[in-house]
């Protein structure tokens, strides 16, 4: 069933394990992603960004999402990933997604809280919840905007008063964690992290997840990381197998065919990442 993130984030957060929210860019991937999780019988999140609704369409990443959610045997919901404005959140409300981020980190934080408090109050009205970011995480989203060593790091007692002023669901804090690939290992700041799941008390957000060492997940999951964004990480599997796949049979041109290796790379990938997010269960 196409749910909300509420009380799979919640139940998350209480039993510290985490929900894996992943980038769906195209049908193939939506169908790898869920049998990953009916396979793992876990709930899961299908992330969408503005650019990939710009991509898709909204009403056919709505419809596709309500397909598969309706035949699964575990929970989904669909949510808006890096949402850029009022107008893409209450488009996307209206469509039938169940979970929103509105992103106002590149704001000064009274714009932010503002923005943030708009959005809650409307989302909140219909029943969904809301993700914000507070702090600068490192990479870009889409494509080079924010440089690695730009990112401003999430202050704890900023990140008590923004939840509190905004009401928001879930936070997603800078902690040193990028889009994209990392470089060298990422440098996450595990103590700030920590400190900020003291004072907000609400599920954490882990964006750019991809390219941190499993270790470093676990991590994030036990300092109060409740939901873990994997896009990357399924974007080079399909891209690879799919590459690959049509340079070993460059005659083939059945869709039906050559994107099977490519979904299965997906799933696959999409397995190990649920399995990890779910390591910390019960302790
Ligand atoms: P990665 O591309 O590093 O997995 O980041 C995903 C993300 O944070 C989506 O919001
Ligand atoms: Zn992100
Ligand atoms: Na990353």
């Amino acid at each position: 069933p196409l749910v909300t993130s509420k009380a799979m984030l919640e139940d998350a957060y209480r039993h510290h394990y985490a929900v894996v929210g992943f980038a769906i860019h195209n049908l193939e991937v939506m169908k790898a992603v869920t049998e990953a999780a009916e396979e793992l019988e876990t709930p899961v999140i299908f992330q969408t960004t503005p650019r990939t609704i710009h991509y898709v369409g909204l009403d056919y990443m709505v419809s596709m999402a309500k397909v598969a959610a309706q035949s699964a045997k575990v929970p989904i919901a669909l949510h808006l990933d890096h949402g850029d404005s009022m107008e893409t959140v209450v488009r996307c409300l209206r469509a039938g997604y169940t979970s929103l981020m509105i992103d106002g980190s590149h704001l000064p934080f009274e714009e932010n809280v503002a923005l943030v408090k708009r959005v809650v109050e409307i989302a909140h009205a219909v029943g969904v919840p809301v993700e914000a970011e507070l702090g600068t995480i490192g990479g870009a989203e889409e494509e080079g905007s924010i440089d690695e060593a730009e990112a401003a790091y999430t202050d704890p007692a900023l990140a008590e008063e923004f939840v509190a002023r905004t009401g928001i669901d879930f936070l997603a804090p800078a902690f040193g964690t990028a889009h994209g690939v990392y470089k060298g290992e990422p440098q996450l700041d595990f103590a700030r992290l920590q400190a900020i799941s003291r004072r907000v008390a609400i599920p954490l957000v882990m964006h750019g997840a991809s390219g941190v060492p499993d270790e470093g997940v676990r991590r994030s999951v036990q300092c109060g990381v409740s939901k873990v964004n994997i896009s990357t990480e399924l974007k080079l599997p399909f891209a690879e197998a799919l590459r690959d796949y049509l340079l070993a049979h460059p005659n083939e041109a059945d869709p039906r065919r050559y994107f099977l290796t490519a979904r299965e790379a997906v799933k696959q990938a999409a397995k190990r990442k649920i399995l990890l997010a779910q390591q910390s269960k019960g302790e």
